[in-house]
């Protein structure tokens, strides 16, 4: 008898990756596969909801999977695959815009609202419904925790409301899924802007430090980092959100808690804590990197291919239970 919860997460094969999806979200799932039924996806129909490039996007979707093998995911134990695999993502997105997404729902979506500013007219159709392709791919696998950044907690509450609509109106077929986010990490900054997320559609590299950026690249970036003004290290959201955004990744990245390091660095500068910093983002780098160049591509394709053959039969059975209560024959 199966008694292990399953969680369901992906990443938007859309650029580099950077620590904040790393610490935010993969460095949870690592932890999470050892007691949870995981299932790990590179949804690429959700990243060209923006334009990319043909020639690169092949390499970005395996560049995810060996970041994802990288922080320690082990195929073995977990289903990693390719969204645009398995056919049931996209028919069930399809039958959730019909039967349960609505207009003013998408509408609130602040994400959407972010990334089309003033030009909401001219935006796609798809980036506007994205998040019900989401849904689509948390609700086929019968998930019952969704681990993501904050960033994505709207989108789990999104997919929740829709289950229950469709449940209600059609009779019982979604499990419905909870968020779970990490109590530091979930909302990594930028360190050319610490009140804005760190991100990979930012426009300054200076911005993210990238899961491949040299660790010496990395160094340069964070000796130029925005910091507060004073002189002391202390973590303080509201007066100091540069240095507490640091303290953070450090905390985390070498294991010390925030009060330690705050002794560690009493009567010394932002200099000496940001060489601090670097030597520890470096040797995370590293080693890292190590890992993610003994992967060739074709072992990855494999690894797709195996993953899309487990995930296939979840989803098309929970797609089957949809189209037989809505009387699609
Ligand atoms: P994306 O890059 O948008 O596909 O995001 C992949 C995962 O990383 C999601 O779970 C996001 O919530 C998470 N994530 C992205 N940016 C950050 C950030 N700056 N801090 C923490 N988590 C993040
Ligand atoms: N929208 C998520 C992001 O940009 C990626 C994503 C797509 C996802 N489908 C998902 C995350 C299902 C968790 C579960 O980060």
């Amino acid at each position: 008898m199966e008694t292990k919860k399953t969680i369901f997460s992906g990443v938007q094969p859309s650029g580099s990756l950077h620590i904040g999806n790393y610490l935010g979200a993969i460095a949870q799932w690592v932890e999470m596969q050892k007691d949870y039924n995981s299932i790990f996806c590179v949804v690429d129909y959700h990243a060209i909801t923006v334009r990319q490039d043909p020639k690169r996007f092949g390499e970005q979707i395996l560049d995810v999977v060996k970041t994802y093998l990288a922080a320690g995911i082990d195929p073995k134990k977990s289903i990693i695959f390719q969204q645009s695999h398995v056919t049931a993502h996209t028919e069930l997105a399809w039958i959730l815009n019909c039967a349960g997404a609505r207009v003013a729902d998408l509408n609130k979506m602040t994400q959407f609202k972010e990334k089309v500013g003033e030009s909401k007219e001219s935006a796609g159709v798809g980036l506007f419904d994205y998040p019900v392709l989401m849904a689509a791919d948390i609700l086929l696998y019968n998930t019952d925790v969704v681990p993501v950044g904050e960033d994505q907690k709207q989108h789990v509450e999104l997919t929740r409301d829709l289950a229950k609509r469709f449940n209600n109106a059609y009779g019982e077929v979604f499990k419905i899924p909870d968020v779970k986010m990490q109590k530091e990490g979930a909302r990594i900054m930028g360190l050319d802007d610490p009140l804005k997320k760190m991100s990979k559609s930012a426009t300054s590299p200076a911005n993210y430090i990238a899961l491949t950026d040299t660790p010496e690249a990395a160094a340069k970036k964070i000796m130029r980092a925005v910091t507060d003004s004073g002189a002391e290290i202390k973590y303080d959201k509201e007066e100091k959100p540069a240095i507490a955004n640091l303290l953070n990744i450090y905390s985390l990245l070498s294991g010390k808690n925030v009060k330690d390091l705050e002794k560690e660095f009493k009567g010394k500068g932002y200099g000496d804590f940001k060489k601090g910093l670097a030597e520890v983002v470096g040797n995370f780098l590293a080693d890292f990197q190590k890992k993610y160049n003994q992967y060739g591509d074709k072992d990855i394709k494999d690894i797709l291919e195996h993953g899309a053959k487990r995930a296939r039969p979840i989803a098309e059975e929970t797609l089957r239970r949809v189209k037989e209560k809505m009387g699609i024959i």
